[in-house]
């Protein structure tokens, strides 16, 4: 499916009345995951209060160990500091990254903002080398601000 087809789809999820805040975010993973082929693990991200660092939230794909990442460690938490996307072409020539599967080969994160604070973010994997190009960093952007309006 592409992005423009994947983006209503993503609105009349996060838009249902009677479903709880984490069960919608749950169903946008499982929408990507499914939809997009090289999306291998879809997950949130999210800063637990004021501590840095930050709580896996609902996710798609093998479950991790990677529940709690302190802010600065691995891709996810140096974009907890850092407020910006990460693209990830080849997670082998990263210093600071933390494997969640070794079937994995890039990865992309994107910030989540909420009234202009970074509360969290939306991490994919791909069992595919240089998977990521910019549409899916404004399709992921554009994600997070409709999952934002949840906040
Ligand atoms: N690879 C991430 C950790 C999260 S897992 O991909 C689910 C990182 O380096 O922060």
């Amino acid at each position: 499916m592409t992005f423009e087809e994947l983006k209503p789809k993503v609105i009349d999820i996060l838009h249902h009345d009677y479903t709880l805040r984490d069960e919608k975010l749950l169903q946008v993973c499982h929408l990507l995951k499914d939809n997009i082929d090289y999306y291998d693990w879809v997950g949130f991200y999210f800063r637990n209060g004021d501590k840095e660092e930050l709580l896996l939230g609902p996710y798609a794909g093998e479950p991790t160990d990677h529940t709690v990442i302190p802010f600065g460690k691995g891709i996810c938490g140096q974009v907890a500091v850092s407020n910006k996307n990460f693209v990830v072409p080849d997670v082998t020539t990263q210093d600071n990254y933390i494997a969640c599967s070794i079937t994995v080969k890039s990865e992309v994160v994107v910030p989540l903002f909420v009234d202009g604070k970074n509360i969290g973010q939306i991490d994919i994997d791909s069992n595919v080398l240089d998977a990521f190009s910019e549409l899916d960093e404004r399709f992921l952007e554009f994600v997070n601000e409709q999952v934002a309006k949840l906040f």
